[in-house]
């Protein structure tokens, strides 16, 4: 009996049948979104989903579910969404994630993975050249911007404290620097490294929330008299909140200077290095000796994926362990392809069939194209925000992250954030857009990250009239009005 059910899971006839529903099914999906028809995403509360998907698995219904899987999420490939930093993926780099869970190749060793282990060789060989990285460079792909920094992080100790954590374990009195707008991952793996609170040299920003690089030697001396030794210096590329960047080669200058180890976080707007325009934004780069860039934010790579970039590659193969394992044990050969001894996972993800697959069939030209499209839509948004009354911009953008908010005249200041608040929960509810929102210095500003290649200048102004028309609305809400949670 047990043996009929696993021939008939396995039934490569079924497969093929199934699978060709699914990819007609995903076609149709693609067709009709992509043209921004119905809804971004239908919003339900997670007890109402909890409750569908529980009794949708007791059910009788057969089949995969995808019909109701597809009502049920967020649209990415929506023109109208521009939410999170998440890619609508190029349909032949999520085809490769199909494949890479098919075939489940693990990649912890050569052999359980020899195309994706070459494969991941070739596209970080060609990121550290982009990056302006010499030959001894290295890159490993990983799964995600926060895996990828704490690596980072843990080499940079390796490789710059003076005392050897891995075998000794640690004393205390490290730290970083990092600007104050970083994405709150960065902070996370100082803690997680045990570098506490106190660890964590948060550096102010300027108007435009780049880090203020003018305080970074105070803040290195202040830190040196209580007894604490920083280690690493980690520029963003860009930030988070509001997409803007660092000046990369004021830190390099200062890495240089105080002997510190220079990390990048370019999860999102690293791939600025592809592109001719926008290149400038991260001039110094090359100055890192670690870089970060997620495959899923702007290259267009279904979830998750990153390259965690070594400008020095031999720096990479002591992360975790006690030698740096390099070479092979018995040859002067340098141990490349058993990826594990460099990555946190042992068994990880094939991804780099996508990247490859997207090199392959459209070049590198695709992601200089899209990032110069998306980033040149920001700068359009910013003077549709300017033109209209009432709407205010966080800062000029540098990438293709905006924050702005309504502020009507005539009412309290004080009661914005609220106005603001039950705009975006209205935007949600509804459902024709997808944007987000974020708190700057306790002020809260609506904010878009302009992920989509289909969004044009049109559903931008389609997005704020409708944002008036919801501001109007919570006008009339009173509680909103006596609300005054701004200081
Ligand atoms: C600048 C930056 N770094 C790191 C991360 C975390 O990356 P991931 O979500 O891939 O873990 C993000 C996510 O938005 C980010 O914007």
């Amino acid at each position: 009996m047990k043996e009929d059910l696993l021939q008939k899971a396995y039934d490569p006839d079924t497969f093929r049948e199934v699978g060709k529903q699914l990819v007609d099914e995903l076609s149709e999906y693609l067709k009709e979104t992509l043209s921004g028809s119905g809804l971004v995403l239908n919003y339900q509360d997670p007890q109402e989903q909890w409750d569908l998907w529980k009794e949708a698995l007791s059910g009788d219904t057969p089949g995969l579910e995808t019909e109701n899987i597809l009502k049920h999420i967020t649209r990415v490939h929506h023109p109208r969404y521009m939410g999170h930093q998440v890619a609508p993926p190029l349909p032949v780099a999520s085809l490769m994630a199909l494949l890479g869970g098919f075939l489940n190749n693990g990649m912890a060793v050569y052999e359980m993975g020899m195309a994706p282990t070459a494969m991941e060789r070739v596209v970080t060989d060609w990121l550290c050249h982009k990056l302006g990285y010499g030959t001894s460079s290295r890159g490993i792909l990983t799964s995600g911007g926060t895996l990828a920094n704490l690596t980072a992080l843990l080499s940079a100790r390796r490789n710059k404290a003076s005392e050897d954590v891995w075998i000794e374990g640690y004393s205390g009195g490290l730290a970083i620097l990092v600007s104050e707008a970083a994405h709150y991952c960065v902070d996370r793996a100082a803690r997680i490294m045990g570098l506490g609170e106190a660890g964590v040299l948060k550096v102010p920003v300027l108007k435009n929330f780049s880090m203020d690089t003018s305080k970074l030697p105070g803040i290195y001396e202040a830190a040196r008299q209580k007894g604490l030794t920083p280690f690493a210096i980690v520029g963003s590329a860009p930030c988070t909140a509001t997409g803007s960047y660092d000046n990369l080669e004021a830190l390099a200058d200062f890495a240089e200077e105080y002997d510190l180890w220079f990390h990048v976080d370019g999860a999102h707007g690293g791939p600025a290095v592809l592109s001719e325009k926008y290149k400038f934004l991260v001039r110094g780069i090359q100055r890192a000796d670690s870089v970060v860039i997620d495959g899923h934010k702007m290259m267009g790579m279904p979830v998750i994926t990153t390259a965690l970039l070594f400008s020095n590659g031999a720096t990479s193969y002591n992360t975790f362990s006690q030698e740096a394992e390099y070479l092979l044990a018995d040859t002067v050969e340098e141990d490349w392809s058993n990826g594990a001894k460099r990555t946190f996972e042992c068994t990880k993800l094939t991804s780099s069939l996508s990247w490859y697959a997207v090199l392959k069939q459209y070049g590198e030209s695709i992601f200089e194209a899209f990032l110069n499209r998306q980033y040149d839509l920001a700068r359009s948004f910013s003077d549709l925000i300017r033109e209209r009354p009432n709407w205010e911009l966080a800062c000029e953008p540098q990438s293709n992250i905006l924050c702005f908010r309504w502020v009507p005249k005539g009412i309290p200041p004080k009661t914005f954030n609220k106005i603001n608040e039950s705009i975006r929960a209205r935007v949600l509810e509804e459902g024709r857009f997808y944007i987000v929102q974020t708190r700057l210095k306790g002020v809260l500003y609506l904010r878009t990250s302009l992920m989509n290649p289909f969004t044009s200048s049109d559903h931008l102004s389609e997005l704020l009239t409708y944002l008036d028309t919801l501001g109007k609305a919570s006008l009339s809400n009173d509680e909103a009005l006596t609300e005054t949670d701004v200081p």
